[in-house]
């Protein structure tokens, strides 16, 4: 049975204060809190584990690059990939599509192919593809949304021509919430032989999400929205397409052998990881796994379900409180992107701070959605298996003293 006090005693930054007030953590989409196991796993893994993999030719190394090898096994089975040797370890989901990016589009980008993206991205799965088009010629284009940020999926088939080479789509947005029906968009691209890269960053941390199943070409995600530590990504990618994929970044640990004159690229997934990994991290990063899947991510999307209706419908009774996003529940995770009006996004973060209450305020590294909806920002509150009602409760309470402020600020 889900019992969200039980998971709270399993996270101890949750029973500490902020600013004299108990702390309410409504900042998961930024970065997720961490699980006791998950802390003492990486403190573990440094008092008594501590050598590097794939080189030493002693016990402590042996096990260490055992260690290592075993959450990638670990990884793939939880995101639904057959074979481990198609997940990559990265630093981060950046770094995941930025491979995607350089490696794929260097190999494959001509000058006038075409890519297709959403005003709705987040930075990271922008700005590589402009890198790349810039190096390569190749043309940017927008699948539109609708009102409420979703994607108008019936403009996506006309929109790819016979240049387009992949899609490039968050699996959930982290500005608004909104999940992409990344099965129906699949159909489509595969219909046309179009390639589809998928940001997880929001997706494995929160949704069930079966690579294979779904058909997607690249997903990319990040260990530390998903209760692990900092500093660990990986990339999935389709077997034959990794493969005839160049090296991405060069150095030890990559090469099959190196000559005066050149170099042979390892297998698969060496051949991806360049350099000395965030090894604890990784082995901390099992353990974080183990978690999420003894929950359920079933179970946990239902309660973050359950967290953004009942803050939705909450919220919306305040006077001069904005929503933004969808209402279709079943395409919303557990965000919630509001303003209120007359007061800039920052204050009202500055001011719920006060409250012991975390949000984060700005643009969420989504500018050119910020900019298409002609907003400076918005207030986001994000949730996790740990958040309560109480805290959604506490969040109004919090919105009511940014208007109380505001109000005499206003008198003066
Ligand atoms: N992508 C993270 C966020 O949305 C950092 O806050």
């Amino acid at each position: 049975m889900f019992d969200v006090e039980k998971i709270r005693k399993d996270f101890p930054i949750l029973s500490s204060r902020m600013n004299g007030k108990p702390l309410v953590f409504l900042d998961s989409a930024a970065s997720s809190q961490k699980p006791q196991r998950v802390i003492d796993a990486f403190e573990d893994y440094y008092r008594c584990r501590n050598a590097n993999i794939h080189r030493g030719a002693y016990r402590l190394s042996y096990e260490a690059t055992d260690m290592y090898d075993k959450t990638r096994s670990r990884l793939a089975r939880f995101i639904g990939a057959s074979d481990p040797a198609t997940v990559i370890f990265t630093r981060n989901t950046t770094e995941s599509l930025n491979l995607v990016a350089q490696s794929w589009g260097m190999a494959n980008l001509r000058a006038g192919d075409e890519i297709i993206l959403t005003e709705l991205e987040h930075h990271s799965n922008l700005v590589p593809w402009f890198m790349i088009a810039e190096r390569t010629g190749a043309v940017i284009k927008y699948l539109p949304l609708t009102q409420d940020g979703r994607l108008a999926l019936e403009q996506l088939e006309p929109l790819i021509s016979k240049r387009t080479r992949l899609m490039s789509v968050a699996h959930m947005s982290n500005a608004l919430g909104t999940i992409h029906d990344i099965a129906a968009i699949r159909q489509v691209t595969r219909a046309h032989g179009v390639l589809l890269c998928v940001d997880g960053a929001q997706g494995a941390s929160h949704l069930p999400v079966k690579v294979e199943e779904l058909g997607v070409d690249f997903y990319a995600l990040s260990a530390h929205k998903m209760l692990g530590p900092t500093g660990v990504g990986a990339l999935y990618g389709r077997r034959e397409l990794l493969e005839s994929m160049p090296p991405f970044l060069g150095g030890g640990d990559m090469i099959l052998y190196v000559t005066r004159d050149g170099f042979v690229p390892a297998g698969l997934p060496e051949k991806f990881e360049a350099g000395t990994p965030n090894i604890a991290g990784v082995v901390a990063f099992h353990n974080a796994m183990d978690y999420l899947e003894q929950v359920g991510l079933e179970t946990i999307h239902e309660h973050e379900q359950n967290l953004v209706k009942a803050a939705v419908n909450k919220l919306r009774e305040i006077p001069g409180v904005l929503l933004y996003g969808t209402e279709e529940w079943d395409w919303r995770g557990g965000i919630v992107s509001f303003n209120i009006e007359g007061v800039h996004q920052h204050d009202v973060g500055s001011i719920l701070d006060e409250e012991g209450i975390a949000v984060r305020a700005g643009h969420h590294c989504c500018e050119p959605f910020m900019r298409s909806r002609e907003l400076s920002g918005t207030v986001r509150a994000s949730f996790y298996l740990y958040n309560t009602m109480a805290e959604i409760d506490q969040l109004v309470l919090g919105i009511q003293r940014v208007k109380e402020v505001f109000k005499s600020v206003a008198r003066r």
